[in-house]
Formats: structure tokens, sequence, C-alpha cells
């Protein structure tokens, strides 16, 4: 049985990413601060699979309490999830971003290297291709960043290239996440952002519920089918398995790979929404509002060389990943509570 670390396993994707380890017979360490996650996780992780994972209650910029887990235990890979994501957030607070992103992922490599552990996946995001020249994008398209997150990512990314590039032995995947929308079947691990969501799919679900009162829609003059952006989303589930398949293929010393995780399929914000009313099974109310800065048409995967290389290819549809949202969000009104 292989043990796998799991860095911001708490959190919305490393929780569904453990689930399905676990079913896939793997031993996991899950480490995270809780900074945008809650221990009852944990507990429902539990429910799910009826395995309670290792947990340690750990910020992986803390590096001696970080090395405690590798001293402690015999790692074979690492999936490392753990960083802050909100867009907004990071062009008001840049140093917060580059201090935990950075910090936590350097602090992450240095002890791989010291106590041996060769295999890593790293989340990467879509966000590192900017505005691309066209859609769909694959992985051989240039790389440039728009905010503080995204130069994070594309900072790690560098990183891992130059490590990868003098260490043949290690192997690495950057995975790049389109959009990741859906929750577990059960209803009981999904998205729980605090405060006023920034992504579309939470905010609709929160509409839903009667937290918000309508979703504000951010322009409908773009170059798409209706004028509304268009995005590549895949259901967590679906990503998860990703994460799975992945980890087979640094087991075969894969050396540094990286793989566009999406569906290849585009959804503008009005599809989105009306699959997610034709999931709830009642009016969503929505306005036009002006464009959100830094926001693009279209973003969608060519997904064709995860396919060729281990496998990958989604396999919930739009429909699916509303419902699971919704069963999601109107199980758990409030997020995690006992
Ligand atoms: P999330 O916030 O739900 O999960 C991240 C987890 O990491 C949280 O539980 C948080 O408490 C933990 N964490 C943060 N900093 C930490 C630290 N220093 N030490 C220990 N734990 C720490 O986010 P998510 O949506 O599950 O995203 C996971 C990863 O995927 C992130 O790196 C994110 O940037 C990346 N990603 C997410 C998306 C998306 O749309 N959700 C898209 C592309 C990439
Ligand atoms: N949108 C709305 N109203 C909202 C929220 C979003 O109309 O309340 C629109 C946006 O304008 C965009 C689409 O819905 O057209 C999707 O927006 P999200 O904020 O859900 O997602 P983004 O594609 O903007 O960004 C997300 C993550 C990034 C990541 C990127 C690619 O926030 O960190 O996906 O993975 F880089």
């Amino acid at each position: 049985m292989k043990t796998i670390l799991v860095t911001g396993g708490m959190g919305y994707i490393g929780s569904h990413t453990v689930v399905e380890l676990i079913n896939k017979n793997y031993d996991v360490i899950i480490v995270d601060n809780l900074y945008n996650s809650n221990k009852i996780v944990l507990k429902r992780i539990n429910i799910i699979t009826g395995v309670t994972p290792k947990f340690y209650e750990v910020d992986c910029c803390d590096y001696n309490n970080f090395e405690k887990i590798f001293k402690e235990n015999k790692i074979d890979a690492v999936i490392h999830f753990a960083g802050l994501k909100a867009v907004g957030e990071s062009v008001n607070l840049p140093l917060k971003y580059y201090q935990n992103n950075l910090i936590s992922t350097l602090n992450l490599i240095d002890l791989m290297n010291k106590y041996n552990v060769k295999n890593l996946v790293f989340s990467s995001s879509a966000t590192v291709y900017g505005a691309p020249k066209s859609v769909p994008i694959d992985e051989t398209f240039d790389l440039h960043v728009t905010n503080p997150y995204g130069r994070t990512k594309l900072m790690i990314e560098d990183m891992l290239r130059d490590y990868c590039f003098v260490n043949k032995d290690f192997n690495c995947a950057l995975l790049r996440y389109f959009n990741p929308i859906g929750a577990h079947k059960s209803g009981l691990i999904g998205e729980n952002p605090n405060g006023i969501p920034n992504n579309l799919m939470p905010y609709i679900t929160q509409v839903a519920i009667g937290k918000r009162e309508f979703l504000g829609i951010f322009g409908n003059d773009y170059n798409t089918v209706d004028g509304t952006g268009v995005r590549d989303y895949i259901h967590v589930c679906d990503l998860a398995l990703g994460h799975v398949l992945t980890l087979d293929k640094l087991f075969t010393n894969s050396g540094l790979v990286t793989y566009n995780l999406g569906t290849g399929k585009g959804t503008s914000v009005l599809e989105l929404h009306d699959a997610f009313e034709k999931a709830c099974g009642f009016k969503i109310p929505y306005k036009i509002m002006p464009r959100r800065a830094g926001d693009i048409d279209s973003c969608y995967a060519n997904c064709d060389k995860a396919y060729k290389e281990i496998g990958f290819k989604a396999q919930y549809n739009i429909d699916d990943m509303c419902k699971d949202s919704w069963n999601w969000q109107k199980n758990n009104p409030d997020g995690y509570t006992e």
C-alpha cells in the first residue's frame, strides 16, 4: 500500500481526491492548516469511505512542524493542493499570496529532497495561460499571467521545471485545472467558500438556497455564443480521478509531465445558469452587470494529452455537475456544520 501525503487535503478539491485515493486503496495522510477548510471534513470522509485518514493540522510554511510529518511517516508521493486561490484578494494582498504559496512549496520541495520522496503532483491552473491566443488551449500554449495568484502558480511551475531539469529521478506532474464544480454524490463534501463567493457555481447555489438575492452575470457582450463568458467546467470527482491516474504515471518514473484537466467543452454563464435551473427545478433570478476586470471571453481545454498519456477523460456533464452542486448545497445550507 503506497502512502500519499495530501497537502490542503481538507479543502474542496483535496477532500474529493482523498476519497478517490482511499477508494483506490492508497494510505492517505492529510496536512492542512484549516485556513480555508473545516475539521468536519475528516468525519465526512470517514462516512463516505469508512476510513479516517491521518491528519496533521500544520501550516506548510512552518518548516519544523512540516518536517515532523516526513520524519514520522514513509511517504511515496505528495499531492500539493495547499495554497490560497482568490484572484481578487491576491491583487490587494500580493505578499500574502507570495508568502503562503511560494514558501509552502519551497518547504515541500526541500523536505521531499531531504527525505528522498520522488513523486509530486502540483495543483496548477488554467490561469497560467492568461488570455489565450485561441481555444481550445493545449499544454504548448504560451504562459502569461495577469494577477499575483496566477503569478504564484507560474513561479511554482518554473521552480519545479528548474528542479526537475537537474533532478532527473524526480517525477513531477503540473496539473492545470480548468473550472472545477460539482460535489461528491453523497452530498457530504463540497465547495464551501467563506463570505461572498467569487466563483460562479457557489454564487448560483447560494442564490438557490436564498442566501443571495440574484446572480450578477458579469457582461453579456463577449465574443461568445450568447455574449456571456465561456469556461470549461469539470466535475470535481473527475478532477479527483485525474490525480489518481497521474500518480500511476509518476510511478512509472515519468520525470516532468504537464496536463490540462478539463472536459474540452466550453459552457457559457447563461448555459450554466439554465442547466442549474433545470437541476433544481426553480428559477434563479439574474441581472446582467458590467464586465469583471481581467475576465476573458473563452477558456477551455484541449485534453488530448491527458487522455493519451494517462487515460484521463471526464465522465460527468454539465447537468450532472449542477445536480451534484445543488445536492451538496441543499444538504449543507450553512456549509460544514455538525
Ligand atoms: P481550497 O481553499 O478549498 O483548498 C486549499 C486547502 O489548502 C485549504 O483547506 C486550506 O486550508 C489549505 N491551505 C492553504 N494554505 C495552507 C498552508 N500554508 N498550509 C497548510 N494548508 C494550507 O481550494 P481548492 O479549490 O481545493 O484548490 C486546491 C488547489 O487547486 C489550490 O492550490 C488552488 O490554487 C488550485 N486550483 C483551484 C481551482 C479552483 O477553481 N478551485 C482552479 C485551479 C487551481
Ligand atoms: N461570473 C459571473 N458572475 C459571478 C461569478 C462569475 O458572471 O458571480 C462569470 C465570470 O465572469 C466568468 C465565469 O462566470 O465568465 C466563470 O467565473 P469564475 O470566477 O467561476 O471562474 P474563472 O474562470 O474566472 O476563474 C477560475 C478560478 C481561477 C482559475 C480559473 C481557471 O477562480 O483561479 O478558474 O482554472 F485560474
